[in-house]
């Protein structure tokens, strides 16, 4: 069966952590949850006539925090869904949780609504980096939280950052320790990038934020693959790690560059339409964004055809995160080209690339320099 996924975004967080540049707003007076629901519903109903007779593979909620919507709110978008499309019996249905007490209040309410897998962003077990982290939550409430989401879903993701501030080697070696003896099978591990226009980046530029060089993150990056590896968890794309057959169905989705639907401010999509594919936006700001919806039916702001070498670059862009790589004829199909013998050749020399079964992989160490390989051989 071919993948179709559905991402839904919720733009709410109790507040902004100071490295997150995701589409995340904090309101000061109460979110009309259930009205914000409806409007998730009727974009979806709109986007479904675009896309007829698939199947849904798997659904998404990301956000923002989409635990801090209501079960009822969750259960809605859910029912909508499989009003508009036929949803395959073993579907992947994930939701994104913050480790708080509150939130984990819902996770009973989340399973009986239909998800099956959550991404709990415990993010660190030292309590003085998750305060400077700007998170909600301690240690033990994130662990409690986890445990609990192991409970009750059959799937669960156990989600950190990393490269922090004032981070020694000895440090992430101690909790990684103490995380991987808690995962369930899969984890997120993510290097602290500092994102433009967010606080991190102020603190950055005013000297303010000591951040590992890029020695240091080099030898985290080591540590977590040395780490994760001999626990059972391998890396299968840059910062996700699974034990076999734990794999995010959804992300792998976006890095086979398959079809998926995008609804709620700021989701993106690619879909399938006549032969081609579409790049859908929608807006933004979340009132804004549901002022159309309630006007028009949805919040697109972008609508536009990607012209195949264009989907080659996305193609390469998203496959070569992943341990299985790109397939070389899809991509040559795309790019109305082969990507250049010489090339690869110098990359495989170097040990950065392999390739195998008609499929082109980045290697380990072609992963660390994912940026440079990738545009070493997009044009
Ligand atoms: C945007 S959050 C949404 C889920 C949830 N609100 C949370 O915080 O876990 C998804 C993931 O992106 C990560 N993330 C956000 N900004 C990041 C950054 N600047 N560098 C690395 N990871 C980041 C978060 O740590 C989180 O695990
Ligand atoms: S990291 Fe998560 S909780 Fe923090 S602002 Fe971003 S989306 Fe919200």
């Amino acid at each position: 069966m071919n993948a179709f996924g559905i991402y839904v975004h919720w733009p709410f967080c109790k507040a902004k952590c100071p490295y997150c540049d995701f589409n995340s707003h904090v309101r000061h007076t109460p979110v009309d949850t259930l009205g914000f629901a409806g409007s998730l519903a009727r974009e979806l109903s709109t986007l479904a006539q675009r896309t007829p007779g698939r199947t849904v593979t798997s659904i998404f909620f990301g956000g923002g925090t989409p635990s801090l919507m209501p079960p009822e709110a969750v259960g809605h978008v859910l029912d909508a869904i499989g009003k508009e499309w036929d949803v395959s019996a073993d579907a992947e249905v994930t939701l994104e949780a913050n480790p708080t007490s509150v939130e984990a209040e819902n996770f009973r309410g989340y399973r009986a609504a239909g998800v099956n897998r959550v991404s709990v962003g415990v993010q660190s077990l030292n309590e003085d980096h998750l305060k400077a982290l700007g998170r909600q939550h301690t240690p033990e409430e994130a662990l409690a939280a986890f445990r609990l989401a192991a409970k009750i879903f059959p799937r669960v993701s156990f989600d950190m950052i990393y490269a922090r501030p004032n981070q020694s080697l000895d440090q992430w070696r101690d909790e990684l320790s103490r995380a991987l003896a808690e995962q369930q099978g899969h984890m997120s591990l993510y290097q602290l990038t500092i994102e433009p226009e967010t606080r991190y980046a102020d603190l950055y530029a005013a000297g303010q934020l000591k951040v590992p060089g890029e020695d240091l993150a080099a030898d985290l990056y080591e540590l977590t693959q040395e780490l994760t590896e001999k626990a059972g968890l391998p890396a299968y794309e840059v910062s996700n790690h699974a034990a076999a057959g734990q794999e995010s169905r959804h992300n792998l989705l976006y890095w086979r560059y398959g079809e998926y639907v995008g609804a709620g401010p700021g989701a993106h999509g690619r879909l399938h339409e006549n032969e081609q594919v579409i790049a859908t936006a929608m807006e933004k700001h979340p009132e804004t964004w549901r002022q159309r919806v309630d006007a028009q039916g949805q919040g697109l702001v972008q609508d536009e055809v990607v012209p195949p070498a264009a989907q080659a670059r996305e193609m390469l862009l998203m496959g070569l995160r992943i341990n299985e790589g790109i397939d070389l004829a899809r991509h040559r199909k795309l790019a109305g080209k082969p990507i250049e013998q010489g090339r690869i050749d110098a990359l495989v020399a170097l040990g950065l690339a392999e390739t195998s079964g008609g499929r082109l992989r980045a290697t380990a160490a072609g992963r660390r320099v994912l940026n440079a390989l990738i545009a070493e051989l997009a044009d």
